[in-house]
């Protein structure tokens, strides 16, 4: 039997494990499900993608800093922004077999009528929620096949708890940060007094949150641990909808045009009213064509005033969460527009979206078409052969490149092997010293996407040359 023909998932997950893009995590014991590290190109890639998110939000606009709280905030924070109450999953066991499944799931398969269901493998205190028990009670468990052992649906927080200090005592209860936005609100009046920013202004950060995720999957597009890159923008009420306007182009334009995301993968979702989390009055989802359907990868959110009001009674500190206008001596809370992106989720998309496949010369090539901004090696260096002299050149040529450029040097194999495995690397350039090299100090640089050899730009002109193809 012929084999299937591997998905574009499976080939990226293949072809990043076997580049070292991104991996499971603790693999020699078996790993853990869905928590991936990040290999040595992929963290290049990764720091790049954050590097090229901060110059766009911070330092192109006068108006917008950047923070790095900490990740355990106090417990309060989470009372009052409604995630202890609200931030829950509703979950569905069989009493028969025990298998646990995730509501909305259980109902969009039935609906469907597709069988075979992922189980939500999690243990946690749950609470019943006011569903109709009588609903579930035809419905056959999607593992097991037994009619009427599913319970009514209950409601699992996906908050990671832990506690403070040696004694585990519900007192000492805190959480690991579902969203990086919370901490941004609760520093907001110590930032804007040391900054003197005047609405419209923004509050940055980019780190890690955690969620536990009943199910989670699709490589690293739902995660336990992810990161977040957000902004908060705090505004004067009423501007909220001009605001909205301005982040949407300047967020579909970041990865449009920014990270070279193909224009047709991307789109904007408006949520519909039952979409809308607790917090939002308006949100739209940047989505990519992922393999297994459009998906968000970033949202934008108008959150009124809800964050700030919530925050001022939790906190008794209304008058420091208020922002006074000594022009037109008004004392307002802000509005917040919100762009939250996913550091992970942006990647995936990205390099599902530069994975090709053609052939050179007749020779099959798998090749990460990236923008040599995020590309995690700019140039690869190969001395021709490994005798004459053209090693020794092709090192001092590294040498004077890697402070500032991501090179990367190789003399093994043949030209033809060395830059295949730079094309599934994504490496833009190629940089081959040859015996010209020695006659006239000149190199060629070979471009991954049109295969062109540049005409020979001199030795010490190869760093002005990829400096201006990066800025390109
Ligand atoms: N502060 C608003 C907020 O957190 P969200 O829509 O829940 O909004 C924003 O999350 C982004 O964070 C998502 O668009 C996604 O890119 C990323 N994200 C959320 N949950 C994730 C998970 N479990 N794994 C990976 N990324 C996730």
């Amino acid at each position: 039997m012929a084999a299937k023909p591997k998905s574009k998932m499976d080939l990226i997950v293949a072809l990043a494990k076997r580049r070292g893009f991104v991996m499971p995590t603790s693999e020699i014991y078996g790993g853990i499900g869905s928590s991936y590290d990040y290999g040595p190109l992929g963290i290049e890639m990764k720091r790049k993608l954050a590097d090229l998110w901060w110059r766009e939000m911070i330092r192109k606009h006068d108006n917008i800093v950047g923070i790095d709280s900490a990740i355990i905030y106090h417990p309060k924070t989470w009372v009052a922004s409604g995630h202890v109450d609200g931030f829950t999953d509703p979950l569905v066991d069989c009493k028969k077999c025990k298998a646990r499944f995730r509501e909305d799931e259980l109902v969009k398969r039935i609906v469907k009528g597709i069988k075979g269901i992922d189980e939500a493998p999690l243990k946690n205190d749950g609470q019943n929620l006011d569903a109709d028990h009588a609903s579930y009670a035809l419905i056959p468990c999607p593992k097991c096949g037994t009619k009427g052992e599913l319970t009514a649906p209950r409601s699992f927080n996906l908050m990671f708890k832990t506690h403070i200090g040696p004694v585990e005592d519900s007192g000492d209860a805190v959480y690991l940060r579902p969203e990086t936005a919370q901490g941004i609100y609760v520093d907001y009046p110590q930032v804007q007094t040391t900054s003197r920013l005047k609405p419209p202004f923004g509050i940055a950060q980019i780190g890690k949150a955690f969620r536990n995720e009943i199910t989670p999957g699709n490589f690293i597009f739902r995660t336990r641990e992810f990161e977040q890159m957000e902004m908060q923008y705090f505004i004067k009420p009423g501007s909220e909808e001009e605001a909205m306007e301005f982040w949407k182009g300047e967020r579909l334009a970041f990865w449009r045009d920014v990270c070279g995301i193909k224009e047709e993968n991307l789109r904007l979702h408006q949520h519909t009213k039952d979409e809308l989390a607790h917090y939002a009055a308006d949100a739209y989802d940047i989505e990519y064509n992922f393999p297994f359907g459009w998906d968000e990868f970033e949202g934008i959110h108008s959150r009124t005033d809800y964050d700030l009001q919530r925050h001022a009674e939790h906190s008794g500190k209304r008058k420091d969460l208020e922002y006074f206008d000594d022009q037109t001596r008004e004392r307002y809370l802000p509005y917040i527009v919100e762009t939250s992106a996913g550091l992970n989720r942006g990647m995936l998309a990205i390099l599902l979206d530069a994975y090709h496949e053609d052939s050179v010369e007749g020779n099959e090539r798998v090749v990460m078409r990236l923008d040599p901004k995020l590309a995690p090696i700019t140039a690869g260096i190969f001395p021709l052969t490994k005798k004459d002299g053209l090693p020794e050149l092709a090192r001092k040529l590294q040498d004077d490149l890697r402070l500032d450029l991501d090179v990367f040097y190789d003399e093994t194999g043949n030209i033809g092997r060395r830059y295949r495995r730079q094309d599934e690397a994504g490496t833009p350039f190629c940089i081959t010293i040859d015996h010209q090299t020695l006659e006239d100090q000149t190199v060629t640089i070979r471009d991954r996407d049109t295969l062109e050899q540049q005409e020979r730009p001199k030795l010490d002109q190869v760093a002005a040359v990829l400096s201006d193809k990066l800025r390109g």
